[in-house]
Parts: C-alpha cells; structure tokens; sequence
C-alpha cells in the first residue's frame, strides 16, 4: 500500500500547498460564533485522501503557530506512522486501554514544529466500541486543553461507523470526495450518515484532481466546497452549498 505523502513539507511553494493553506483559513473562517479547534476528516471509501488530507491540513496548520495534535483513528488501515516513518508499536490504543499517558507516546514530527501525532498503535479486535467510548471522548476534551486543534484521521463512513461516531465529539468533519473513485451515491450516504448524528459538516475537499499544466503533480487537491447554514437554520437544519475555487 502506498503511503500519504506529506506534500506541504517536502514542496512548501508548490500549488498543492498553497492549495492546502486555502483550505486551512477556510477552516478557521468556517465558524464566527465558536472556533474550530477539533476535525474529523472522513470520507465515503478508502483511499480517497482521508489520510493525506488529515496530515497536510495538521502540517499547515501547524506552520501557521498553532500546537496541533494529529492522531490516527483508522484502527482498521493506519497509515500516520508510514507518512511520517515512526513507530507504530504504541499509540491511541494503548492510551484507550492500556491507560498509558499521551505524553509518552506521542510522536514529535520532524521538520515542523508544533505538530504532534498519536498513531494508531496495535489493532484491536473492537475498534467501533473502543472510539465511541467514553474514555475516547474524554481524551478528545483533555486534548483541547493541551492543543490548539486536534485533526483525527479515520476510515471510511460507507464501511464502518467509527467515522460518524468521532464527528459527534468533535467541532466540524470535512468529507474528502476523490475525482474518478468517490461514487457520488456513496457520498451521499456519508453525507446522510453524518447528518444522522448531527456532525457539523464544514465542506468537501475534491480530492486527486487531474491536472494538465505542465505542473509538478499529475494530480493534486484543486477545489473546495463548503456548506454554509442559511440564516434561520440550526446545526442540522438546511445548508446551502457553495463552492469555492482555492487555486489561481
Ligand atoms: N492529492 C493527492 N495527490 C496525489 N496522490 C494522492 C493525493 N491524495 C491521496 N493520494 C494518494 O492516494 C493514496 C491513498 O491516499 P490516503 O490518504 O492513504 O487515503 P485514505 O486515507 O482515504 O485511505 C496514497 O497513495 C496517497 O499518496
Ligand atoms: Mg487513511
């Protein structure tokens, strides 16, 4: 299986980051009223750019000052500890059950300061009942504490719940949709899902678009789309949809 590539630090100027900066200010802009300080990025099938996403948003952000905290909620496919070459012999499981302090997990990435990640750790046999515990969501708030935003990258919504259940305890999700392999069906059952549990949906990211410019990557994350609420309705009242180019 391939790796997430970590583009926003090996091609700071290239338009992929760029395109990543983008998404990481509409984020901070995304809500007025209470600021943004946990996502969960997910998406309707595997290898959409869950993973890739997750970790060049916490990279960005992190570049911008902030202490962020990137933890890997795939316990079926992780994939953190391959994107970054570390360890993934302990992580979020071992803090679940085996009650291990964070602190003396948590990876320091390299090259960027301020960025933290939790990896996955050894795969247990119940990972819906371990994330939708009660002992997940307190370190979720203990987190908030300790980091300005925490980014958890989980597996997809069309196969297992554990997705829709982490956007329950945290502030906004972002679906990642990727040109030629999302099934627009299978989104839309993603999208029906989250808003099943009342997950503050904060936009698409339209992720692996082909490109013809000569430029560096034959693809890269080209468009963002963001559902913002018209004025009379409620967090899971009707949305507006919108779309924004976030590349010249
Ligand atoms: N924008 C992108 N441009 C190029 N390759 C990408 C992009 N997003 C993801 N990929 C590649 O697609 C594969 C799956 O991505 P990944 O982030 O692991 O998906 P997921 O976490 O949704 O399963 C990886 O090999 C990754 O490097
Ligand atoms: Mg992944």
């Amino acid at each position: 299986m391939r790796r997430p590539k970590v583009f926003t630090l090996r091609n700071p100027k290239s338009v992929v980051s760029e395109a990543y900066r983008t998404l990481r200010t509409n984020i901070q802009f995304s809500s007025i009223d209470k600021p943004i300080k946990s996502i969960v990025i997910t998406s309707s099938i595997l290898g959409e750019g869950k993973s890739t996403t997750s970790i060049n948003i916490a990279v960005t952000m992190a570049q911008s000052g902030k202490k962020v905290l990137l933890v890997g909620c795939d316990l079926r496919k992780p994939s953190l500890h391959r994107a970054f070459i570390m360890s993934n012999s302990k992580g979020l499981t071992n803090i679940l059950v085996g009650n291990e302090d964070y602190k003396d997990i948590v990876y320091k990435a390299k090259g960027v300061e301020g960025l933290d990640v939790i990896g996955s750790g050894p795969i247990p046999p119940n990972p819906a009942e371990l994330l939708g515990s009660y002992k997940m969501k307190n370190f979720i708030e203990e987190m908030h504490e300790e980091y300005d935003m925490i980014i958890l990258d989980t597996p997809p919504i069309g196969a297992v719940t554990d997705g829709a259940i982490l956007s329950t305890i945290v502030d906004g999700t972002i679906l990642v949709c990727s040109v030629g392999e999302s099934d627009i069906n299978a989104a839309k059952r993603a999208k029906d899902l989250l808003d099943k549990v009342n997950a503050n949906i904060l936009g698409v990211v339209l992720n692996k678009v082909p490109i013809d410019d000569g430029g560096y990557y034959k693809y890269h994350y080209s468009e963002y789309y963001d559902y913002s609420y018209d004025d009379t309705s409620t967090r899971s009242g009707k949305r507006s949809k919108r779309k924004r180019k976030v590349h010249a």
